[in-house]
C-alpha cells in the first residue's frame, strides 16, 4: 500500500490523523517512524508558513509525499495571541492553559477560534496548503481529561462541553484540523490523476 509521511512527531496528532484517513486507500507514517529526522524551526510568522516548512522538509528528508499541519488558538480578546505562538505561550500545556485563563481574567469577550493550516509536499515541493478552523469561547476553568493543549478550555460553538469533555469523535468531525484536512483530501481527489504516481492509488 502506498503511503504518505505527516510531519508530527505528535501522537495524539497522529491518532487524530490516522481516524481522518481511515476510509483512504493510503498508509499513514509519521516522523515518530522517523526518529532520526532532523526537525524544523517552526519561525515563521503564520500557520501556512510553518506548514509548508514542514511538509516540505518531511518530504525531503523521507523522500515520500508529505503533509503538515501548523495549528493554534487565536482569542479575541488578545488580539488574536497566542496564535502562532500557541506552543510557545508557556513551557507545559496546563501552564499554557494557566496563562491563557490569567490573561483572560475580567475579560467579558472569551470568543476564539482554533486554525489549522496543512500543507502537501510531493516531489520536494509544496503543491498547496489549506486553512480550517473552529469558533468558540474559552471556558471558566479546565473541563476533561481528552485531546490535549488547549481542549479542556476550548468550548466549540453549539456544544456545552469543552474538546476535553467531548469524544474524539466528536472533535474529530468539526474541528479545525478536520475542517482543514477535508479541504485537503478534496484537493487530493480533484488532483489525483496528477498525483496518481506519486500516491501510488
Ligand atoms: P503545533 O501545530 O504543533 O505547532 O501546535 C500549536 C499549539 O496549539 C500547541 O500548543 C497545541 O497544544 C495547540 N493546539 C493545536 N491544535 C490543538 C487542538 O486540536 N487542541 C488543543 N490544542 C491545540
Amino acid at each position: 500500500m502506498a503511503y504518505i509521511v505527516v510531519a508530527t512527531g505528535n501522537a495524539h496528532k497522529v491518532e487524530e490523523y490516522r481516524k481522518l484517513l481511515a476510509d483512504q486507500k493510503v498508509e499513514l507514517k509519521s516522523l515518530l517512524d522517523y526518529p532520526g529526522f532532523p526537525g524544523v524551526e517552526e519561525d515563521g510568522t503564520t500557520f501556512r508558513e510553518n506548514a509548508a516548512k514542514k511538509a516540505l522538509a518531511a518530504c525531503r528528508y523521507c523522500d515520500v509525499p508529505a503533509f503538515a499541519d501548523d495549528s493554534g488558538l487565536e482569542v479575541e480578546a488578545l488580539d488574536g495571541a497566542p496564535g502562532v505562538y500557541s506552543a510557545r505561550y508557556a513551557a507545559t500545556d496546563p501552564e499554557r492553559i494557566a496563562r491563557l485563563l490569567g490573561e483572560l481574567e475580567g475579560k467579558e469577550n472569551r470568543r476564539a477560534r482554533f486554525v489549522c493550516a496543512i500543507a502537501i509536499a510531493v516531489n520536494g515541493e509544496v503543491i498547496e496548503t489549506f486553512e480550517g478552523e473552529v469558533r468558540g469561547v474559552i471556558a471558566a476553568a479546565p473541563r476533561g481529561e481528552h485531546g490535549f493543549g488547549y481542549d479542556p478550555v476550548f468550548i466549540p460553538d453549539g456544544y456545552d462541553q469543552t474538546f476535553g469533555e467531548l469524544d474524539s469523535e466528536t472533535k474529530n468531525k468539526i474541528s479545525h484540523r478536520a475542517n482543514a484536512f477535508a479541504r485537503a483530501m478534496e484537493f487530493v481527489e480533484e488532483e489525483m490523476s496528477v498525483l496518481d504516481d506519486d500516491f501510488g492509488i
